[in-house]
């Protein structure tokens, strides 16, 4: 039996899952993950570390050309993001970076930027990659697009176990803030708002566990990529 590679996109709400499952279909699979947000992530880490003033256009234009982010695998054969050859990928992950994350992803020039690295990397097919505009922008021709969503409780309560398990302990009304407030901010930005491409299948994660999520993509996958 012959295989091609595809590119998967999965795009949808914080905290659906989207990483978790991305990142062990790539392993099954022997593809590339590539964690969009995690490089939205670092690029606000880095304009907080440096005072960068969100409405100054020329300031936010220099400061990308400082930025130089890469993903490294770990010794545990995790994927972890670099920034300007830092490890970073525990500061992105904390509330100061999540409470100002769609604010700064949602400015035209910081997307142009994140998205030509993006397509770069998905160039040779064999990736999954996961965001919010992922096939809608990044990957409009992608061979299987997913659309997780999932209800808000059972979302906050998955991200403040992941909060706890990096000790970061935060309660769960800020969690369910944080989640609306982007969801806000990502569905109504007038730069590549998170929507569902019309070729996008959706998947509901309220219900079911991460191995029936995983399962349920490889299958997709597996479809798409058999060469008759
Ligand atoms: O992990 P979680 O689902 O909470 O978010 P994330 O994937 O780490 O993305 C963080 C934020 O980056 C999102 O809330 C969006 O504002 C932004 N983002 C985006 O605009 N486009 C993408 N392709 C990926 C993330």
């Amino acid at each position: 039996m012959r295989f091609k590679k595809i590119v998967i996109a999965i795009d949808g709400y914080s905290a659906c899952g989207k990483s978790t499952t991305a990142k062990q279909v790539a392993a099954i699979l022997g593809y590339r993950y590539i964690d969009s947000g995690a490089m939205y992530r670092a690029v606000t880490l880095y304009f907080l570390d440096h005072h960068i003033a969100l409405t100054n256009p020329k300031e936010i234009f220099r400061a990308l050309t400082q930025i130089n982010i890469t993903f490294n695998v770990n010794s545990k054969n995790v994927s972890e993001t670099y920034l300007n050859g830092l490890n970073v990928e525990n500061d992105i992950r904390k509330m100061r970076v999540s409470e100002n994350v769609s604010q700064v992803s949602a400015i035209k020039e910081v997307r142009t930027f994140l998205v030509d690295q993006q397509r770069k990397m998905g160039k040779e097919r064999g990736v999954v990659m996961d965001g919010r505009d992922i096939g809608t922008v990044v990957f409009p021709t992608a061979e299987l697009k997913l659309f997780m969503t999932a209800d808000i409780l059972v979302r906050a309560f998955r991200r403040q176990r992941e909060l706890l398990q990096r000790n970061s302990m935060v309660d769960l009304d800020e969690v369910i803030e944080n989640l609306v407030q982007r969801d806000k901010i990502d569905t109504t930005r007038l730069e590549s708002p998170l929507k569902q491409a019309e070729d996008a299948i959706i998947i509901d994660t309220t219900h079911i566990t991460i191995d029936e999520q995983v399962d349920e993509v490889v299958r997709l996958a597996l479809a798409k990529t058999i060469v008759p």
